[in-house]
């Protein structure tokens, strides 16, 4: 038995030595004599994707930085590719647009609609990042204040007593706001329809991707497809009516936009998969955190009520989101201690020298912003949740939830937004209680307290 697997061992290393030396061979540019980072690539083809999947992530990846460094090799799921941890170097990589393209797998691409936002560069992708940010920027969200809080407050409502999952209820939330940054009040009238759909391209966005009648991908290809027609159907009631509206789809349907209905509709679907799983899993995380430390639960609770107090009139304004240093302090080392998106993916567009080592073209790059905000010499005792420790800005690079250069995330603010108006009624008229067990991580595929959090909540007195 032993003498099999050695064997097999043997076979395998060599196999990865004569795939390695080809691909070596292929890069005949004046940078193929530098070296490649350290580390190993596993076997041929599979390389060490089940190292990757049969354990916590981070844990082969701090596992890997360890023993190599902040750069090394590595080969997941096909792919060789560049895994970094160094604040620099991830901010190379995301700033350098000319070197490193966006990847997504097909099937993603796919689901998505391949004009979304996320998959381009260029001319098309500054096109569409200046009407995103057009609308996301806080000069264009305030407005959305009293709608966003009339949302949270029906959200709490409906909880009011109940046992909830968070994260489900979460999503909810910031899928109705998302709707609302999109379509504006319009949304009301096809909320359920998109929320049908959604939630079936949703389940077919992390299923395997077997395009046969039946399985979960095929579901989802047809819910997008009802999705477009939806799509359509209102943007021909809009142009019917000839208004001017200050959504997203309003800055889409410009004239000077110069897009089709099929880019405008993939972008419609992908700022709603950008918008609302990630939102909902940060505010999933505060609730656990909140729920862990009464002392920090009770300081934002007080700076929460003084707003209250200080107020004349009834409903949240921009103004008082910006009284809120203390629970915005929470919201930053939620996205620190959390790091919802553990990493992302780009891909070498030519061979790329960076600190003497050469990144192959085609090689595919990954910033671990989980193990930058993470590591140690970016912040001290990092496994602790301590939002004192953002009254001090973190050292350059350091702390990127929203990603950085070219692609950040353009919704931040509004995310950030959203968030604030849900704690403001959330600590000042309720308390909660956590039911089951508490302990553990699961990836789906944003990182998230298990079994999305069950917890009991009551209003107050
Ligand atoms: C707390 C919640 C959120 C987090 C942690 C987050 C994080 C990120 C990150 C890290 C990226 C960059 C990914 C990369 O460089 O590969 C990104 C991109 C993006 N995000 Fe967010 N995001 C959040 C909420 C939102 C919201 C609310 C919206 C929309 C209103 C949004 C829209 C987008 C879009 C459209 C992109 C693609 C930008 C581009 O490719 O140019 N995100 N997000
Ligand atoms: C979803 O949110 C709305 C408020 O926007 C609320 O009225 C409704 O009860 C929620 N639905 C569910 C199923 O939680
Ligand atoms: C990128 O990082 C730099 C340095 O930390 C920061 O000044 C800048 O605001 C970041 N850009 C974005 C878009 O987040």
């Amino acid at each position: 038995m032993e003498f099999f697997t050695t064997m097999l061992c043997l076979f395998a290393s060599l196999l990865s030595i004569l795939v390695l030396n080809s691909l070596i061979k292929i890069f005949s540019s004046k940078r193929r004599d530098l070296p490649l980072p350290p580390g190993t690539m596993g076997w041929p083809y599979i390389g060490e994707t089940f190292q990757l999947y049969s354990q916590d992530p981070n844990v082969f990846f701090a596992s890997k930085i360890k023993r190599f460094g902040s750069i090394f090799k590595s080969h997941i799921l096909g792919c060789p590719c560049v895994m970094i941890s160094s604040p620099e170097a991830a901010k190379f990589v995301l700033n350098k647009a000319q070197l490193f393209k966006p990847t997504f797998p097909a099937s993603k691409e796919r689901m998505l609609g391949k004009q979304a936002i996320f998959f381009h560069q260029g001319e098309y992708h500054a096109n569409l990042r200046r009407l995103v940010l057009r609308t996301f920027m806080p000069e264009a969200i305030r407005s959305f204040v009293p709608a966003i809080e009339s949302i949270a407050l029906d959200c709490l409502n409906s909880w009011e007593g109940q046992s909830i999952t968070t994260f489900l209820e979460m999503k909810n939330f910031t899928f109705n706001v998302a709707l609302l940054s999109i379509f504006g009040k319009d949304e009301i009238l096809y909320r359920e329809d998109l929320k049908r759909c959604y939630y079936i391209l949703e389940r077919g966005y992390n299923s395997m991707p077997i395009n046969l009648p039946g399985t979960l991908f095929h579901k989802a290809m047809k819910a997008r497809k009802e999705l477009s027609q939806i799509l359509a159907q209102i943007m021909s009631t809009r142009r019917q009516m000839k208004q001017d509206h200050n959504d997203l789809l309003g800055s889409f349907m410009s004239e000077k936009a110069g897009l089709t209905d099929e880019q405008i509709a993939d972008n419609v679907i992908g700022v709603i998969f950008a918008a609302r799983d990630t939102t909902a899993s940060v505010l999933t995380w505060i609730v656990k955190y909140l729920g862990e430390n009464p002392s920090v639960l009770q300081a934002v609770t007080e700076e929460q009520e003084s707003i209250l107090k200080s107020k004349a009139e009834e409903g949240l304004i921009w103004e008082d989101t910006k009284k809120m240093p203390l629970t915005s302090r929470v919201i930053q080392e939620t996205l620190r201690v959390a790091s919802i998106l553990s990493f992302t993916f780009r891909e070498a567009v030519q061979d790329v020298e960076y600190e003497g080592y050469l990144i192959p073209k085609g090689w595919k790059v990954l910033p671990l912003f989980r193990n930058i905000h993470h590591s140690p010499d970016n912040f001290k005792e990092p496994e602790k949740f301590d939002p004192s420790r953002f009254e001090v800005a973190p050292k350059p690079n350091t702390f990127m939830p929203f990603g950085n250069g070219t692609h950040a995330c353009p919704g931040n603010e509004l995310a950030k937004l959203e968030i604030l108006v849900l704690l403001h009624h959330l600590t000042t008229k309720y308390r909660w209680c956590m039911e089951g067990a508490q302990n553990g991580i699961q990836y789906g595929p944003f990182a998230l307290p298990l079994n999305g959090l069950p917890i009991r909540l009551y209003p107050k007195k």
